[in-house]
């Protein structure tokens, strides 16, 4: 059976890269016979001019349907004004609560050719490699929150962090199981010396580690692992945290790569993935055909990968992205920020670069022995 990609390329250049990485999938999914029907609705800015609604109805029945869903970016200045559940981002956060997608996995790996372009020394950022696996459908994200005016008349705002211990424990098993794939290290993140989620959340780490012995598993407050992760990168492999902790960590760490718009991300749960690169809708730059669409690309090999069971077909896309750029083929984000190895001084656009990715995916393959081990760890 046909598989069922929903697209929601969604706002800025959000329609771009969802494009670049559909010509992609077409791809490799011909290449190896299989059939897929793609879909584009509404989601984000764009869902609340044409509907009145982030998240709109027709959006939720398709993306219940779907064997996966392909996300661009949502959100810009336009719609910065609205209250807060007639933003763009609200939509993505009732996505992500309606398929269940309750862990985010964001592999952060630099090419050894950018490194040049991470604001960190080249001897602290070489070699980074983490995976962050974030909660996403939980904490201060979805708990109680209220607004009002007390008794004096101030004004007052209020967000709850709330996990159950169903909640902590799925997540952390995915934690588990990323590293038990990697180099076997999970770095559990929390605030456990203020506040009792945080406390709860180590317990149960505490009491799962014995299930995976093959795993060494240590414990740190977040604000000291927002210190270690810019001062030595290379010693976490799996961090596995709470939702606001992970979408801060994961924005620091993108960094270290000096190249945000490589980095793909996917949403797992029990129902049909979610997959988005980690840049946002970048409206200063939408509409010139300038995005990097390689995070795109790379967020649907995650989709091969983790909603297909396409191994191989996924490691094939990654396999041709770091060709890509191996041969210097620099898009203008990566070119602004300094990366050596660039070829010549211009950029391509966002439709030559998947150009370039195309041509590399219909050359012969280097054996697997010779392509790079690291593209594999990604996973
Ligand atoms: C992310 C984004 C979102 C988040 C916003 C857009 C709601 O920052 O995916 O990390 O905070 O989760
Ligand atoms: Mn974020």
């Amino acid at each position: 059976m046909a598989k069922n990609i929903v697209l929601l390329p969604g706002d800025g250049i959000g329609p771009d890269v969802v494009a670049s990485a559909v010509r992609v999938l077409r791809k490799v999914l011909q290449d190896r016979d299989v059939h897929v029907e793609f879909s584009h609705h509404l989601l984000g800015g764009i869902a609340l001019d044409q509907t009145g609604s982030p998240f709109p109805p027709e959006t939720q029945a398709a993306v219940r349907a779907a064997d996966a869903v392909l996300l661009g970016a949502v959100g810009g200045p336009k719609w910065d004004v609205g209250p807060g559940h007639l933003r763009p981002e609200a939509g993505l956060l009732a996505l992500r609560k309606a398929l269940g997608v309750y862990a985010n996995l964001r592999p952060v790996k630099g090419h050894p050719r950018l490194v040049g372009a991470s604001p960190l020394r080249e001897d602290v950022a070489a070699g980074v490699d983490v995976m962050i696996v974030r909660e996403l459908t939980g904490g201060v994200y979805f708990g109680e929150r209220e607004r009002g005016t007390d008794e004096r008349g101030e004004r007052f705002a209020r967000d709850t962090m709330y996990y159950s211990e169903a909640e902590i424990r799925r997540v952390v098993r995915r934690g588990f199981e990323a590293a038990q794939l990697r180099r076997r290290k999970l770095t559990s993140v929390d605030k456990a010396n203020v506040l009792d989620s945080s406390r709860l959340w180590r317990e149960i780490v505490e009491e799962m580690k014995h299930d995976y012995p093959d795993v060494t598993v240590e414990h740190a407050l977040v604000d000291s692992c927002a210190m270690q992760l810019v001062t030595r990168p290379r010693s976490f492999d799996v961090i596995v945290t709470e939702n606001l902790f992970g979408d801060i960590l994961s924005d620091e760490a993108a960094v270290l790569t000096g190249s945000i718009g490589l980095l793909p991300s996917a949403s797992l749960g029990d129902g049909p993935g979610l997959y988005e690169p980690i840049h946002g809708a970048a409206p200063d730059i939408a509409g010139k055909g300038i995005a990097n669409p390689l995070g795109t690309i790379l967020s649907a090999a995650l989709m091969l990968r983790y909603s297909f069971g396409m191994d191989d077909a996924a490691s094939h896309i990654e396999e041709a992205v770091h060709a890509v750029i191996d041969r210097g083929v620099r898009t203008a984000d990566l070119v602004s920020q300094g990366a050596s190895g660039t070829s010549g001084n211009g950029y391509v656009s966002t439709t030559e670069m998947t150009d370039a990715v195309l041509a590399q995916l219909s050359q012969p393959r280097a054996n697997s022995s010779a392509a790079d081990p690291a593209t594999k760890a990604a996973r």
